[in-house]
């Protein structure tokens, strides 16, 4: 049921985008695709001046721009600009000429990990997207595959990847994963379609400190989260690996078993029931690939372990905006995610 309201959404969604994009003049075409970054910018504006926080939950009353420069210490004539241009986009709903209110999009920016995804998204991606077009002309417009030469390197002026400068910039580290937490939401989950008792309970052998479920690169463990949610009486240790630095961070994963491991070297947990990886494989390129997958497959036991791969697949055509753009912000970012379906 909930997967027919959600086709038939996305359907309406088709229909009134056709009817918007038929409905726009070339001029308005062009001030809305041209100027779109700067929608970005405002939300980013509106994540560190906290104003989303300082609206929510007022979606019935309002308040006025003399309240919310208190709040955020901002000059009142630069709130008054922001908040304008933010009401055009309808971020947040302007009921009088100084007087504002929340709506669904500044509800969606206070939940911590979106408000870092918009830190994320502007500050290190959106800093490759900007470069990825001088990048791609420099390189001749080849399909990159060298995670030391991309846009994002090109914008850092580094030759150090991705993971690597993350490591470098706690701060960036910090919001990438705590985005990380936030990119399931409205998805459908692989534990409502995978048969997970009959898959992995099922001849289980849960003797001494067996394994169960090993989650390789799983950031700050939102995975194991949501299978211990619906799954509370899973047999067995379940195990959350990932970089030292990220290990670090984890203020908040309940009865979680955290393990620091790069996924480059022997996978120290050896002849688990399942190995886990989801949305790792797709910022690697296919020689990477490979030896992730070697790593894991020498820990796994014959006819007993099984590899759990959660990745995104692209259509040759009618993939998603999202799925689509995800492609090219990894193809900026890191390598190619493309690189995955062909493997
Ligand atoms: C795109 S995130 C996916 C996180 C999580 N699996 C999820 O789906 O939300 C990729 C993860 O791979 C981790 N990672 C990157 N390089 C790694 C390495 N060499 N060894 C272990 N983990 C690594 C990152 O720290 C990050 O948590």
């Amino acid at each position: 049921m909930a997967l027919l309201v959600d086709k038939a959404r996305h359907q309406i969604r088709a229909v009134a985008q056709w009817l918007n994009l038929t409905l726009e003049t070339p001029g308005e075409t062009q001030a809305r695709i041209l100027y779109q970054p700067l929608e970005t910018a405002l939300i980013r504006i509106a994540v560190d001046l906290r104003i989303f926080n300082a609206l929510s939950g007022e979606r019935n009353g309002s308040k006025s721009l003399d309240e919310l420069a208190a709040v955020t210490k901002a000059d009142p004539a630069l709130l008054a600009r922001i908040l304008r241009s933010l009401a055009a986009f309808g971020a947040v709903r302007q009921t009088s000429a100084n007087e504002f209110k929340a709506t669904g999009i500044c509800e969606t920016f206070t939940q911590l990990p979106l408000s870092d995804g918009s830190k994320f998204c502007f500050d290190v991606a959106g800093m490759a997207w900007q470069y990825l077009p001088e990048f791609l002309r420099k390189t001749g417009h080849k399909e990159p595959f060298d995670g030391r030469n991309c846009a994002f390197n090109m914008a850092f002026r580094t030759d150090e990847p991705i993971f690597d400068f993350l490591i470098k910039n706690p701060k960036f580290l910090e919001v990438f994963n705590s985005y990380m937490t936030s990119r399931r939401q409205g998805r459908q989950s692989w534990l409502e379609f995978f048969p997970l008792e009959r898959e992995l309970v099922t001849g289980f052998s849960n003797k001494g400190n067996a394994v169960m479920f090993v989650d390789v690169g799983g950031g700050y463990g939102q995975e194991i989260q949501e299978v211990k949610k619906r799954y509370p009486d899973l047999p067995g240790r379940m195990i959350l690996q990932d970089l030292p630095d990220t290990i670090k961070q984890i203020t908040a994963a309940p009865n979680t078993e955290t393990m620091a491991y790069d996924f480059f070297t022997p996978q120290l947990i050896r002849g688990a029931r399942a190995y886990y990886l989801r949305n790792v494989l797709h910022d690697w390129p296919d020689t990477q690939c490979r030896e992730i997958l070697q790593r894991t497959a020498s820990a796994m036991k014959k006819d007993y372990s099984k590899l759990l791969i959660n990745e995104w697949c692209l259509r040759d055509r009618g993939s998603s905006v999202y799925a689509t753009f995800l492609d090219i912000n990894m193809m900026a970012d890191l390598q190619n995610l493309v690189g995955i379906i062909t493997w």
